[in-house]
């Protein structure tokens, strides 16, 4: 039977104390919905259904995907009012499969057991034993161990309440079968919710087949409701993650101080130090050596490329053996040649600077396109911008620039220019000459500092 997913992410999330729907709260660097889409994305699903309402439009203008039927449930009378809300939109003959948009790490191969289960038809239920099993639906058992029904906490008994068995909040259920059940589910509960689980007690009477599948581990299953779920589950993500990473041969001088926000592709003996955040889509070449306390956002980085220590490194592409930091900074649409080194409390923006050339020193350079062995000297400044306008620099292969020069773009710096310490460059620069501008120095023989009198 083809599958249909269909993701509950219309409740408030009122633990969180958020403005932002729960949904949006991010982990690993995207929102918690994304995780759930992209996990339903691997069943190649007929349709994915999201029923949003807390938060808004906020939600859909989130994600703008063309593969996602967005359902907005106006009020939140629980989830079975939830589901309910998709009956027009979902397609006959599938197998739904629904489930939580505050639930990010379900595993596929759970998901897909459970669908397994469910195959030739009925409802199957996602369950896991929790050691402490507060404030989730409790699954009831007949004397020969099937399902009866799942008992919500608020609606059960001391003795209910003892059972370890709970329900994930992940179903599987025929769509014949839901577009004949849901509209008769009642609120007539202790929180006076529509509740979508009332179901497994409507299916066992009416002798629908229904299964239990139990989840392997108990952290795959948890839902977040809290900043100190989201925290949890956050660390537990990274640390699979830095698990992964170094089963693909990435050493990670401490698993436990690495945050990966995105996707990240490695050659052979990459180093990670601590501290280092990896946002977007970054990309390390065979034995790039990352110093601690770094974040890289959708980076290319070389063979042989060294990031030392605190550097910010954008939107930037560095070739092999380049050298950065300390202390760089490293702005978007950069592009660092091979063996280029740039140094500590550097700053460079737009720009490239080709095969070889330094910039060690205290500079900015942005909107510039720096040739070959180029020397760029400590204090040096593009000044791109006159207030309105950027101005692009052009500095030719083999310049030299001294220490503390200005060059006021636009500006052209011809090839194997010598520019003298203290520059300010209002003009091009012939090649293969030396330029200064300097006011000549001058002393005073025999002058005196004034006294007080
Ligand atoms: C639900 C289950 C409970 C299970 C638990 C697992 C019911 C009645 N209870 O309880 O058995 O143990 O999940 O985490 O289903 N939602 C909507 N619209 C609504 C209400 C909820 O879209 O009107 C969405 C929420 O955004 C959330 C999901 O449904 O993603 C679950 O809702 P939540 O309120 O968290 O249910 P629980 O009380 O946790
Ligand atoms: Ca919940």
């Amino acid at each position: 039977m083809a599958v249909s997913v269909i993701i509950l992410a219309a409740g408030q999330g009122t633990r969180m104390h958020s403005t932002l729907p729960k949904v949006l709260h991010q982990l690993a660097g995207r929102p918690l919905l994304s995780h759930v889409i992209a996990t339903a994305r691997q069943l190649n699903p007929a349709q994915i259904i999201v029923v949003y309402g807390h938060g808004g439009e906020t939600v859909p203008e989130a994600f703008r995907a063309a593969d996602i039927t967005w359902v907005r449930q106006e009020l939140q009378l629980g989830t079975g009012h939830a589901a309910l809300q998709t009956l027009p939109y979902i397609k006959p003959d599938t197998m739904l499969l629904i489930l939580s948009g505050d639930v990010p790490l379900v595993k596929i191969e759970t998901l897909k057991r459970l669908l397994a289960m469910v195959d030739q038809g009925g409802v199957g239920l996602l369950t896991v034993e929790l050691a402490n099993p507060n404030g989730y639906g409790r699954i009831i058992r007949d004397r020969v161990g099937g399902v009866s029904k799942i008992i919500e906490e608020a609606d059960a008994s001391p003795e209910q309440r003892r059972i370890r068995e709970v329900n994930t909040g992940i179903t599987a259920i025929e769509a014949r079968y839901l577009k004949q059940i849901a509209p008769k589910l009642s609120n007539n509960n202790a929180q006076g919710e529509y509740y979508l689980t009332d179901i497994i007690e409507h299916a066992v009477a009416s002798g629908e087949k229904v299964v239990a599948v139990s989840a392997a581990d108990s952290i795959e299953v948890m839902g977040v409701n809290d900043r100190q779920q989201l925290a949890y589950l956050e660390r537990f993500y990274q640390k699979r993650e830095a698990a992964r990473l170094m089963g693909e041969g990435v050493s990670l001088s401490d698993p436990d101080r690495f945050d990966l926000r995105g996707e990240l592709l490695v050659g052979k003996d990459v180093y990670i130090d601590i501290n280092v955040i990896l946002e977007g889509r970054v990309i390390l070449g065979d034995g790039v050596k990352i110093g601690p306390h770094c974040y890289l956002r959708n980076a290319v980085l070389g063979e042989g490329v060294k990031v030392l220590a605190n550097c910010v490194i954008e939107e930037a592409t560095i070739d092999a053996c380049a050298r950065v930091g300390p202390f760089t900074r490293i702005r978007p649409e950069t592009r660092l040649g091979e063996g280029v080194h740039i140094g500590n409390f550097v700053e460079i923006k737009k720009s490239t600077i080709n095969k070889n050339s330094k910039v060690n020193h205290l500079s900015y350079i942005g909107d510039a396109t720096i040739g070959k062995k180029v020397n760029i000297g400590a204090g040096t400044i593009t000044c791109n911008y006159d207030g309105a306008n950027k101005h692009h620099t052009l500095i030719e292969d083999n310049v030299f620039i001294g220490s503390d020069t200005q060059l006021i773009a636009p500006v052209k710096i011809g090839a194997g220019a010598t520019i003298g310490a203290g520059a300010t460059i209002t003009h091009d620069v012939p090649p293969g000459e030396l330029t200064l501008s300097r006011t000549p120095q001058k002393s005073w023989p025999g002058w005196k500092r004034p006294s007080k009198k």
